[in-house]
């Protein structure tokens, strides 16, 4: 009779997966009918555009200072406009206890690296992106998972966001093109530009500055399957640039 306690130790820790997904579904914001209720947990809807979107923060630093760190992950609409905030039930105050109890501490690690406030409150930033921002993935909704354990969703979603950012290494893909911070350079913004899109399938981010310097960006991709498992397409960015023809990018200062 004890034996049973054993496994059910390990399955606590144990995550739940998504649904699996068909394959001939079309991509998120590419459909030519409604998807079927029975599909819903495959297709991202309304927020078919899902943006990784990054800093760069330099005064004062946040982060390394050979990269940029992260925002979020946001699902938009098709059109560019999104909904925020769409469960209060799920807005958790206990992230990182959440990504502890969920064994994922190398996850963790690289959260307080990479995706740090600029107040230095980690916590209460991660609780408002997965509050205003994650809340709104239709396709990681609780129901969607197969024997769903509590907040796996939270975990996920911040794997993913993570793992599509090591996909975009910014501060590399400047570099590459020989734009590198210098407080006395200045480079053109149509530079900069195609120095990104090279990094995400030859489609331009959007690029946005503060007092005339390159402060953030933001990928645009679509999404054929959920969230966590599907494939992500890169797209067009869906919203102008503010920044001049002529940018700054500061260093980190430390
Ligand atoms: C695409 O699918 C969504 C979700 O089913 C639906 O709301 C939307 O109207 C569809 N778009 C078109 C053009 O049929
Ligand atoms: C996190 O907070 C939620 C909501 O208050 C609670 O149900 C859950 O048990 C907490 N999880 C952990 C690991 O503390």
């Amino acid at each position: 009779m004890h034996k049973s306690l054993l496994p059910l130790a390990f399955t606590t820790s144990t995550l739940a997966t998504l649904q699996s997904c068909p394959s001939d579904l079309p991509l998120s914001c590419h459909n030519t009918t409604t998807i079927p209720s029975s599909d819903a947990c495959c297709f991202n809807a309304p927020g078919g555009t899902l943006l990784q979107t990054q800093f760069w923060d330099y005064d004062p630093a946040i982060g390394p200072a050979d990269s940029w760190t992260i925002h979020g992950l946001w699902p938009d609409n098709c059109d560019g406009t999104y909904q925020q905030y769409c469960d209060t039930s799920r807005e958790y105050k206990n992230i990182t206890s959440i990504l502890q109890s969920q064994g994922r501490d190398d996850l963790l690690s690289y959260m307080k690296t990479y995706w740090q406030d600029y107040e230095g409150d980690d916590e209460s930033f991660w609780e408002h992106e997965f509050g205003k921002h994650g809340t709104c993935i239709n396709t990681i909704k609780p129901s969607c998972y197969n024997d769903y354990t509590p907040q796996q969703e939270v975990g996920d979603y911040f794997q993913k966001t993570v793992d599509l950012f090591k996909g975009l290494d910014t501060y590399k893909a400047l570099a590459d093109a020989n734009i590198t911070p210098d407080s006395s350079k200045t480079y053109e913004l149509s530079a900069v530009k195609k120095a990104l899109a090279s990094l995400h399938g030859g489609y331009e981010p959007h690029i946005g500055c503060s007092d005339g310097a390159l402060s953030e960006v933001w990928y645009f991709f679509n999404v054929r399957g959920n969230a966590i498992d599907g494939e992500y397409e890169p797209t067009e960015t869906l919203s102008e640039t503010q920044c001049p023809d002529t940018v700054k990018y500061p260093p980190k200062s430390s």
